[in-house]
């Protein structure tokens, strides 16, 4: 046991033991090449950062469709899968363990991202806003996906988790965090549909749980990343926390890996009594990562009152390539700012 309990080693599964309680938050770099391949300064910079306990990958795209911004990396063909073979060969010669995380935008996106397509969702409901890193382009209005497009889609997410154990990969994240398309499903506003995918919480969930049990039969190690009453890219509805309860509650008997706080700021809510990491924790007997404006003292913190087993660090990470290192030898660390997403280091 080490003193600090930043660096005990964690058992996220039988096979499978963490150095340390640090995770790499994924964060979407938009830095693959043209073909949506992982460069190699990509493995480079992942394995800078092979001595926190666990990398989750920035959002990997699991199909064409998936695509919201410029130059997201995706793992659906083959070249895709060879380039993040190299990434975790990388990160694995160097003692890490490295989760990718697969991802759909769904309605957050845009025809010029889709060969002129419209935007796949449950429902044809636009996100009002600009398409971030365009000149005055609004969201389109989506269309609203058929059953077949559905059953289509839990195959994709399989496939990418076949595409991830091919490329070497510890596990996967599903992503449905933050708006997109899972997410999309799990919230009324996004969500009208009157068929069997929505309606009802069951109904609302019924994608998701789907996705897990497809994605499980592919490789072993699944978590799952989710932003229970977080509104990043959704309108809020009263109806939303039933729906989150239910998923919480059922995550349980889906033997997942771990579940994942996807939040830019884990504060404390009013209407939940405590941050989404204490709600998600309340429901969801399993390993819990929080994540959301956590610094290696809030993290000890949370650790040591079991809000939490593991802490993901997103931003600090990207201005402190050894993050871990400093937080060992009690080094400053330097400070984050938006500027440093223009260069990989
Ligand atoms: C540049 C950037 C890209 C991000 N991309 C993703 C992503 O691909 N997938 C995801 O689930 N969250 C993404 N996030 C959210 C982070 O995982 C994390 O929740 C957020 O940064 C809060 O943690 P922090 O305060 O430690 O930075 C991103 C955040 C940033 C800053």
């Amino acid at each position: 046991m080490n003193q600090d309990i930043l660096f005990n080693h964690f058992d996220l599964s039988g096979d499978l033991t963490l150095s340390n309680r640090i995770v790499m938050a994924p964060m979407n770099r938009s830095m693959a090449d043209d073909d949506l391949v992982p460069t190699d300064a990509m493995a480079d910079y992942y394995a800078r950062r092979a001595d926190t306990g666990l990398i989750i990958t920035e959002s990997l795209m699991i199909s064409p469709s998936a695509q919201g911004y410029p130059n997201t990396p995706a793992i659906f063909t083959p070249a895709q899968v060879a380039g993040w073979e190299k990434v975790v060969r990388k990160v694995h010669a160097k003692g890490g363990k490295i989760f990718a995380q697969i991802w759909h935008t769904g309605r957050v996106s845009h025809p010029i991202y889709l060969n002129g397509e419209k935007p796949l969702a449950p429902s044809a409901v636009a996100l009002k806003g600009r398409v971030p890193r365009t000149d005055d382009l609004q969201y389109a209005v989506p269309r609203e996906m058929t059953e077949a497009e559905i059953r289509q889609m839990i195959q994709d997410f399989a496939q990418a988790a076949a595409n991830a154990r091919e490329a070497g990969f510890d596990g996967v994240e599903v992503h449905a965090a933050n708006g997109y398309l899972l997410d999309q499903f799990l919230h009324w506003d996004t969500n009208r549909r009157t068929d069997d995918w929505g309606g009802s919480a069951e109904n609302m969930a019924r994608i998701l749980f789907e996705v897990l049990g497809a994605v499980k039969l592919e490789i072993p190690h699944v978590g799952l990343r989710v932003s229970p009453v977080g509104y990043l890219h959704l309108e809020h509805d009263d109806r939303d926390k039933a729906v989150s309860d239910y998923v919480l509650q059922r995550l349980n008997h889906y033997g997942l890996t771990y579940v994942h706080t996807g939040m830019f700021e884990d504060s404390e809510q009013e209407h939940l009594a405590g941050t989404v990491t204490q709600y998600i924790r309340s429901l969801y007997q399993g390993t819990v990562i929080a994540c959301g404006g956590y610094d290696a003292e809030r993290g000890r913190e949370a650790l040591h009152k079991g809000d939490a087993d593991l802490i993901a660090i997103g931003r600090p990470l990207i201005a402190n390539p050894d993050f871990v290192e400093k937080v060992r030898t009690r080094q400053p660390l330097t400070t984050y700012s938006a500027e440093m997403l223009n260069e990989l280091v």
